[in-house]
């Protein structure tokens, strides 16, 4: 069967170990037209990630594909402070190249009004990885763009585990909680991929070498990232892939389940801030609530050792 027409996409990030193997998948894929990347502050400082972002398309030989600086702050209140988890330069000092193409002048949210409203309504997908900071500045300064968004699958939340920054609480969602009561209640198509299904996603130490012995760059790339993760928990046998599952889902849909789930999200100043509660006043959202670990695996395996 011919392929199918490679869907448009953009990818919303804050690289970020896990948002770096997650573009690298991205960038393996042919089924995949990424039109750009638009930066966010979260991991790390907006600086930081918009050079990564950069510094990852260098070392894929992709850098046509344009980097669009966004926020470098959550919408009304001070930004986290960066994570260690990523280390100093946010990926995990593996080694990169600085790149040679410069971030675009323009801003993220223009660009990205910009860009939908260039081409048909919904076929544009944008995959977030980080705080959506940059995507409910969208909806709230260019509406009528941010309707032409053909879905949005986003890394966030949590429903019935701990959260991973405050009891209820996780990262994307709990660093501008302003920005998901925005995103999640807009209506906009949605699919939320949570801690739920992002911790059954692990890389382990043999993972990592097995992406390594087939000798191909991006895995070999993606394999420094995983054990530099480890570096910062020697004390853990595998680390959760959190980011990646955004593209596994876009990938491979039926190797998730996806729950249609009513839910509010809490803005307040205490560790619940970002929380997800399941409500019956709240917006109807797709959230993948299963997932085949072991098969998501594989795809991402053969994604990265196929080029
Ligand atoms: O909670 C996990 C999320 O927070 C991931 O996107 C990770 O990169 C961090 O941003
Ligand atoms: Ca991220």
């Amino acid at each position: 069967m011919p392929h199918a027409k490679p869907r448009q996409i953009v990818i919303d990030t804050d690289p970020g170990i896990d948002d770096a193997i997650g573009i690298l998948l991205a960038l393996a894929s042919p089924e995949f037209s990424i039109r750009g990347m638009t930066t966010v502050a979260g991991n790390i400082g907006l600086e930081t990630t918009t050079r990564n972002a950069s510094r990852l398309l260098a070392f894929a030989g992709q850098e046509d594909i344009p980097v669009l600086v966004g926020a470098a702050a959550p919408l009304s209140r001070p930004g986290p402070e960066p994570l260690n988890l990523h280390g100093k330069d946010g990926i995990g000092g593996v080694d990169l190249l600085d790149p040679v193409r410069q971030p675009e002048n323009q801003s993220a949210v223009e660009w990205l009004a910009d860009l939908l409203l260039s081409v048909p309504a919904s076929t544009v997908d944008v995959l977030a990885l980080g705080p959506l900071t940059n995507i409910a500045r969208l909806i709230l300064e260019k509406p009528a763009a941010a309707k032409r968004i053909g879905r949005i699958i986003a890394m966030g939340g949590v429903i019935h585990e701990a959260g991973n920054v405050g009891p209820r609480s996780e990262f994307n969602l709990w660093a501008d909680p302003e920005a998901a009561a925005v995103v999640v209640p807009s209506g906009l198509p949605l699919v939320l991929v949570p801690l739920d299904v992002t911790r059954r996603v692990r890389a382990t130490r043999e993972f990592a070498q097995a992406l390594r012995a087939a000798g191909k760059p991006l895995a070999t790339m993606v394999a420094d990232l995983i054990e530099s993760y480890f570096e910062t928990k020697t004390h853990q046998e595998s680390r959760p892939l959190h980011d990646p599952c955004v593209m596994l889902f876009a990938l491979a849909p039926e190797l998730f389940r996806l729950e249609d789930l009513r839910l509010t999200v809490n803005t307040g100043s205490s560790e619940e801030a970002g929380a997800l509660t399941i409500d019956e006043k709240g917006k109807l959202v797709q959230v993948a609530m299963g997932v085949e670990g072991p098969a998501v695996l594989d795809l991402l395996a053969a994604k990265l050792t196929a080029i």
